[in-house]
């Protein structure tokens, strides 16, 4: 045995000796080893999922049951997508999770600091150039007003925006919009970022390049992303996980990880295997809907 080892397993299991002061609770991390003798560090559990979707079912007033039994555990920082054909309940999810609404049965658990939103139209303030709509949301925060100046400034440049801060939404494109409207999200400065076909209006171009930011923004800030879509290709490009929601009712009809998600591009052939395996899934919930 190593003294190091020696030192470890003394550590991690005997008690104090007499006249020794008291030590204080810590937490056991060594376990048992095959050999009896070399300590072994414990698997750390896992942390508490940021949103916890469980047994979720909404129908709106006497209506058809729209979401049916939906559950679903997001990590911290983990980047989810979730796909489904039109109608078939994604944004009633997304408000569910953005605590716009209740489920009829069920439980979501969300971070106490909430979750910002961010839907397909930018809905920025016509009257107010990119900063000032920045600002408000850092005012409404309660960012001193001294602070606010420069800290829209730098969320305009963490979305590529510095140059068009003093221009107002009309003098924007539709993707500069977005943009603005992701650095507002941003500036709410909450865990949970939930995302509604954000880029579904902008040309593929533009799209194309939003995903090379947002995927940035991601990395740079650790938040937790929930992003609906029903464009395949834009799930399997960005997500680390596709959930796929079946229609009338939604439910869970698939899950895909992604390993391996650094210098994905959607051109890259692994986007395309994947959109192939999912558009075909989500081909059979279409029929299974049809029959
Ligand atoms: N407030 C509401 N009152 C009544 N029915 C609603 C309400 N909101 C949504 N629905 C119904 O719930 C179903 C799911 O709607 P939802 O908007 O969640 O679909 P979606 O998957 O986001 O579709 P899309 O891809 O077209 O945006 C639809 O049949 C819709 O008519
Ligand atoms: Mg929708």
């Amino acid at each position: 045995m190593t003294s190091a080892s020696r030192q470890a397993r003394g550590a991690a299991s005997s008690p104090s000796g007499d006249g020794a002061a008291p030590r204080p609770a810590v937490p056991n991390l060594l376990g048992p080893s095959f050999d009896g003798v070399t300590p072994v560090l414990q698997p750390t559990p896992p942390p508490p999922p940021a949103v916890r979707i469980d047994g979720v079912s909404k129908r709106f007033g006497d209506g058809p049951l729209v979401l049916d039994d939906v559950a679903l555990d997001i990590a911290p920082g983990e980047f989810v997508c979730l796909l489904g054909a039109s109608g078939c309940g994604k944004s009633t999810l997304l408000n569910l999770i953005a605590g716009l609404d209740r489920p009829t049965s069920g439980s979501i658990q969300t971070p106490a600091e909430g979750s910002s939103v961010m839907f397909q139209e930018s809905a920025l303030m016509p009257w107010l150039t990119a900063r000032k709509n920045v600002e408000l949301a850092l005012r409404l925060r309660g960012v001193p007003r001294g602070e606010r100046r420069e800290k829209a400034l730098a969320l305009l440049d963490t979305v590529n925006l510095a140059d068009a801060a003093e221009k107002r939404p009309h003098e924007l494109s539709g993707g500069m919009r977005q943009r603005v409207a992701l650095a507002r999200a941003l500036a709410q400065d909450r865990p949970v970022l939930l995302m509604d076909e954000p880029f579904a209006a902008l040309d593929a171009i533009t799209r194309d390049l939003l995903h090379e930011e947002l995927e940035r923004v991601w990395r740079a800030t650790g938040r937790t992303i929930v992003f609906v879509t029903h464009n395949v290709r834009e799930a399997a490009r960005l997500g680390q996980r596709v959930v796929l929601l079946s229609s009338r009712p939604g439910k869970v009809a698939g899950e895909w990880r992604i390993a391996q998600t650094v210098g994905r591009r959607i051109e890259s052939p692994e986007v395309a295997a994947l959109s192939v395996e999912i558009t075909e899934q989500l081909r059979k919930e279409i029929r299974r809907n049809a029959a």
